[in-house]
């Protein structure tokens, strides 16, 4: 195969990336994201603050325009990200108690519910856990307690039953205190009956990253019962040592049976999160990089 989505869909897997909707009309962008990628995730727009920017006011429009434009190319969508403490509207954040409750339910209950069937996997909950393996103290942890998480899966459940529901985080790319913490997690949930399907891996890298356990990490969720996804890979550097690492995650991805796909966090240099350490697979001229290459013979 000569591209991403088809050499990843050799082995059942999709290969997807990051994408800001408003830059489709840009002609490479788009031939670009067109010709290598089976699977998409907006970058920013199915987020809190883009979807509901006032109470039970929904904006769909650009999250829609990506759905258009994944079925008109046979795409998959993920969707990013239900819950997150980051990118809340403002009248969200002053919410206290039931009322902060009954705002995240709606939420997930507005827009899981109307991406329902379009939507592949959910990141339902992203980032609320600390490195330590202790919860991150957010607006939704102080005011709703440890149960808000369970809450959020069982109201994304009941919005998109079919949707591969996914719990999402950085820092998890080894065994280490916050990934231990993440695998009890799942495990209570799996044994309670909590609807979890699948882990996030969100993977944003470095060259010099110790991917040492990243297989095992993977394999060790994998074995407890739910899906991996990597979701959001992107490794600073430049050269042999940055296509090195994205040989090494992508061999872990493709060595784990529930590894069902990766996604990274855009593909052109030219519109990076992290523009300064170069991180995607495609420079800002959209010519290919040697970690692009790397990707491609490992796939
Ligand atoms: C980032 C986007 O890439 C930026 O454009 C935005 O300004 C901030 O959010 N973890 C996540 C993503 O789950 O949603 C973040 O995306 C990157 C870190």
């Amino acid at each position: 195969a000569d591209t991403l989505g088809a050499a990843a869909a050799e082995s059942g897997r999709y290969f997807g990336t990051a994408v800001g909707p408003h830059l489709l009309g840009e002609a490479d962008y788009a031939a670009t994201l067109n010709r290598e990628f089976t699977s998409v995730v907006a970058e920013n727009d199915m987020k809190w603050d883009a979807t509901e920017p006032s109470p039970g006011q929904f904006n769909f429009s650009r999250g829609d325009q990506l759905v258009d434009h994944a079925r008109s190319q046979g795409m998959e969508v993920r969707g990013h990200t239900l819950v997150w403490h980051a990118q809340q509207p403002s009248w969200v954040q002053g919410l206290t108690g039931d009322a902060l409750r009954q705002a995240m339910l709606g939420h997930i209950d507005g827009v899981a519910g109307h991406y329902a069937g379009d939507i592949s996997s959910w990141d339902v909950v992203n980032e609320a856990f600390e490195w330590d393996g202790s919860r991150r103290q957010s607006n939704l942890q102080q005011q709703l307690g440890d149960g808000w998480i369970e809450e959020a899966f069982r109201a994304a459940d009941a919005a998109d039953p079919n949707a591969t529901l996914c719990y999402n985080d950085y820092g998890t790319d080894a065994v280490n205190a916050k990934s231990d913490a993440i695998y009890r997690m799942v495990e209570d949930f799996l044994a309670r009956g909590v609807p979890i399907d699948c882990v996030g891996f969100q993977s944003h890298l470095d060259s010099t990253s110790d991917l040492s356990t990243y297989r095992q990490n993977l394999q060790r969720f994998s074995d407890l019962g739910v899906d991996v996804e990597i979701t959001e890979l992107d490794i600073g550097g430049s050269g042999a040592a940055q296509a090195d690492a994205y040989r090494q995650v992508t061999e872990a991805c493709l060595a784990v049976s529930r590894c069902t796909g990766i996604t990274i966090w855009g593909f052109t240099d030219k519109y990076s999160w992290r523009d300064d350490v170069t991180p995607l697979l495609f420079d800002a001229t959209y010519q290919k990089k040697e970690a692009y290459h790397a990707v491609l013979a490992a796939l």
